[in-house]
């Protein structure tokens, strides 16, 4: 199938395929996503077989207005309302009760349905000029770190999707968070975009899903158990200083690997190949897929990264981090 690249202020052309039932990636503030009618048995299933997904995995939907949810679900609780007039449009999904209009493909069988409107106005475009609720999980072959440039998709997904709507790179660079509000306990399943700090300034404490404090916990969004965002060269977390970093690096460079790092600074020779993340975590935010993809590009063998404190944006960050690495992390003052 040819790939049409669509100019982001020429979006008829991907709501004329979208209405086809035809699958398009779309820019949205967080990452790219993979974008179909969230009511089209068909689309959904483009969708599935596109990125290789597990078709456990439920894919959120994407809507332009909060009228627009009651397609999808029967009633707003008033907290998820909240969250909802605070920070929509913007980079939350909320987990609401389905009332089972959209496909079943699309909750994977729950009886729940995440929803989302995005902060990007060819997104937004998009939903609204089709008239359709868009499923869109990341627009990233399975397993793959999720796109923030439209060349990311391309990389992906050329040949197998109908078009790509290139809005440029992503401003957040990390996927929105998913808060879980089906429950009495309002729960965060994913760290992403919008930080626990935010969403409690707004509605006071809330949980984070097991998995995000104890690593071996089963978690409940679907998406969180498969090993992500992962280069082809194993991560390493180091948990310890960057001089314990620099040391783990030139102990594993003695026995003749090639090693790869990321850096919070801007100090681009620790390695054979260092990508720096920048000095604030909304930069790294922004540069860590992109860093993730480049290591496939290059011949690096393992590739190592400070452990960070999971606050604020660094939580996602960290999250991300941590998938990629499959739990892999260096203790340098206790292996010493
Ligand atoms: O920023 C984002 O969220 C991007 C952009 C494109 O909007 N989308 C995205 O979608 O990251 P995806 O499919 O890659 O991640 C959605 C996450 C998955 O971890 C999935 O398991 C979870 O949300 N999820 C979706 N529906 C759910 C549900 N009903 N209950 C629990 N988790 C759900
Ligand atoms: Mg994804």
């Amino acid at each position: 199938m040819e790939t049409k690249w669509i100019k982001s202020n020429e979006v008829e052309e991907g709501v004329r395929l979208l209405q086809a039932g035809e699958i398009i990636a779309m820019p949205t503030e967080t990452v790219y996503g993979l974008a179909g009618d969230a009511m089209n048995d068909m689309a959904i299933r483009k969708i599935f077989e596109a990125k290789g997904r597990p078709s456990d995995n439920p894919l959120i939907v994407h809507i332009a207005s909060i009228e627009q949810a009651n397609m999808f679900v029967d009633s707003i609780p008033p907290v998820a309302k909240r969250l909802m007039d605070v920070f929509w449009p913007g980079a939350l999904t909320i987990i609401l009760p389905s009332n089972g209009r959209a496909s079943s493909l699309v909750t994977a069988g729950l009886d729940s349905i995440g929803l989302r409107m995005p902060n990007h106005s060819a997104a937004l475009e998009l939903i609204r000029e089709s008239g359709l609720g868009l499923a869109a999980p990341s627009a990233n072959r399975s397993g793959r770190p999720s796109p923030t440039t439209a060349q990311h998709v391309a990389d992906d997904l050329a040949g197998r999707i109908a078009g790509i709507v290139d809005g440029g790179p992503t401003g957040i660079g990390v996927e929105s968070t998913v808060i879980d509000c089906t429950g009495d306990v309002v729960t965060i399943l994913r760290p992403g975009g919008v930080t626990r700090e935010e969403i409690e300034a707004v509605i006071g404490s809330v949980a984070l899903d097991a998995n995000l404090s104890d690593e071996e916990a089963a978690p409940k969004s679907p998406g969180m158990k498969y090993t992500h965002y992962a280069p082809t060269a194993p991560v390493f977390l180091v948990d310890g200083t960057r001089e314990d970093l620099e040391r783990v690096i030139e102990e594993r460079q003695r026995v003749g690997r090639r090693i790869g790092a990321l850096v919070f600074d801007e100090e681009p020779t620790l390695a054979e190949v260092t990508f720096s993340l920048g000095t604030s975590m909304e930069v790294a935010a922004q540069r860590l897929y992109d860093a993730l993809r480049r290591f496939d590009e290059t011949d690096v063998e393992e590739i190592y990264v400070n452990k960070i404190e999971p606050v604020g944006v660094a939580l996602a960050v960290y999250n991300r981090l941590y998938k990629a690495s499959g739990g892999k992390v260096v203790q340098p003052t206790k292996d010493a």
